[in-house]
């Protein structure tokens, strides 16, 4: 960590439905985690982000505890349904001036302003006319980041349009466990594309608008066998296309990877009819860097029921956080080295736009929040990002998911990843041993 270079950004993340609570002020429309989040059976505990860490009320308290941090910039996301509660047409003032003062309490803090357009709460009345699997979707999308864009992209640093699509697509669209909660199979294809395309169209209006970083924020699990027999690395190879490389291939090579368009024309014929003639170039326009999140491998077992002929799970033999979870650092250097490899000089910039651990977390007797394993594990991955540059990775930046501890969707709150330790019931936030320790690191930067 000590030899990280001195203009090295270090960040924290949260997103606005984990963070925010004030559902039902200033104007806000219904998402659909708010549809499902208060859906029976979906949410662990019947838990919903009504109130969250009631961040809305908070933010200048949370602003403070990042200043006393130390750190350099801060990811947070916008609530689409705050600025377009019915997700078209005109803007919702109250919306906007909510995050235009979070910007500005940022910037009188020293702090950078990296946001993030769309983590996951589209607008209920978007979902209602067909969702990302509607084309309209993008185009909506567009028009929305415009509007942020003409707002905002005066003071923030950097922007990212989506939050790790392929997890809106498997999750959310494949196998149901995240709102909409659709089970559509290789069916739910368009998903994919239209979140591109969505990406694509929000890049240019950003870029319209003012904004001069745009990027997105994608997820990437490096895909291990679970043996070296044949069928284990075939499903490997084939996870790792659709994991990691349907969400990057058509951004930095213009096209879709091979393995993804043989699948689906083998199994839904007909499928990749959803692009469109030019619907490529959109999605490919240069990106100013790339955003990273990581959390472990995929280990993958060959599994003829899956629609991907596989299925992934945890490492064994290693440590599990909270989560059960694999603490794999190494998966870090091998993501951010393999980007590198794959995509060349077409490789913008990296940043780790999350990386973090899941606890059991609580506050003791003496007021302490104990959380040795999470300062661990954030020292073994700067280490790894550390290696990886050494290898000729161009990383620039780390942001620690999270702040605080927060609504971790289908999870509800039993999962606590913060620097900050939030009681639910009271709202009171306490730094953890973790929070001090990278407030010493920073310190010591000079
Ligand atoms: C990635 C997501 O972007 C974030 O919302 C989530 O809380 C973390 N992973 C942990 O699961």
């Amino acid at each position: 960590m000590t030899n990280l270079p001195a203009d090295f950004l270090w960040g924290a993340a949260t997103a606005a439905y984990q963070i925010e609570g004030a559902v039902r002020e200033g104007g806000r429309g219904a998402s659909i985690w708010d549809t499902f989040s208060h859906t029976w059976g979906h949410v662990k505990g019947g838990d919903t982000g009504d109130v969250a860490c009631d961040h809305y009320h908070r933010s200048r308290e949370d602003v403070a505890l990042m200043r006393a941090l130390g750190l350099d910039a801060y990811r947070f996301s916008i609530a689409w349904p705050r600025i377009q509660p019915e997700g078209r047409g005109r803007a919702n003032e109250a919306g906007l001036a909510f995050y235009d003062r979070l910007v500005d309490e940022l910037l009188g803090a020293g702090i950078q302003p990296w946001a993030t357009l769309f983590h996951w709460d589209l607008p209920q009345a978007l979902e209602d006319a067909g969702g990302w699997m509607n084309r309209d979707t993008a185009h909506r999308f567009e028009e929305y980041a415009f509007i942020v864009g003409e707002r905002l992209a005066d003071r923030v640093i950097g922007f990212m349009t989506l939050n790790e699509p392929v997890i809106v697509f498997l999750l959310g669209h494949i196998f149901g466990n995240h709102a909409p909660g659709k089970r559509l199979g290789l069916a739910g294809f368009p998903v994919a594309h239209h979140q591109l395309l969505g990406h694509g169209l929000a890049a240019r209006a950003l870029r319209e608008a003012g904004a001069r970083r745009i990027s997105l924020a994608n997820n990437y699990a490096p895909a291990w066998p679970a043996s070296d027999r044949e069928a284990d690395e075939r499903a490997a190879a084939r996870m790792d296309a659709w994991h990691n490389w349907l969400f990057t291939d058509p951004l930095l090579k213009g096209e879709y990877p091979a393995a993804v368009t043989e699948l689906l024309s083998e199994r839904v014929p007909g499928a990749l009819e959803v692009v469109q003639p030019g619907d490529l170039g959109i999605i490919a326009a240069p990106l100013d860097f790339l955003g990273v999140n990581y959390y472990q491998p995929d280990w993958v077992r060959a599994d003829r029921f899956s629609p991907f002929g596989g299925h992934g799970g945890s490492v064994p033999g290693r440590e599990k956080t909270g989560f059960g979870w694999s603490v794999v650092p190494e998966g870090l250097t091998q993501t951010l080295t393999g980007l590198k490899e794959r995509y060349g000089d077409a490789c913008p910039p990296l940043y780790v736009t999350e990386s973090g651990c899941s606890y059991p977390d609580r506050v003791d007797e003496t007021g302490r929040v104990r959380d040795e394993a999470r300062i661990r594990y954030h020292e073994a991955h700067l280490e790894a990002v550390w290696e990886a540059m050494n290898q000729g990775a161009d990383v620039r930046g780390y942001f620690a998911w999270s702040l605080l501890d927060n609504f971790e969707w289908a999870e509800g709150y039993s999962q606590r990843f913060g620097l900050v330790h939030v009681d639910f019931e009271t709202l009171t936030r306490t730094p953890k041993d973790s929070y001090f320790w990278l407030q010493e690191y920073l310190r010591g930067r000079g």
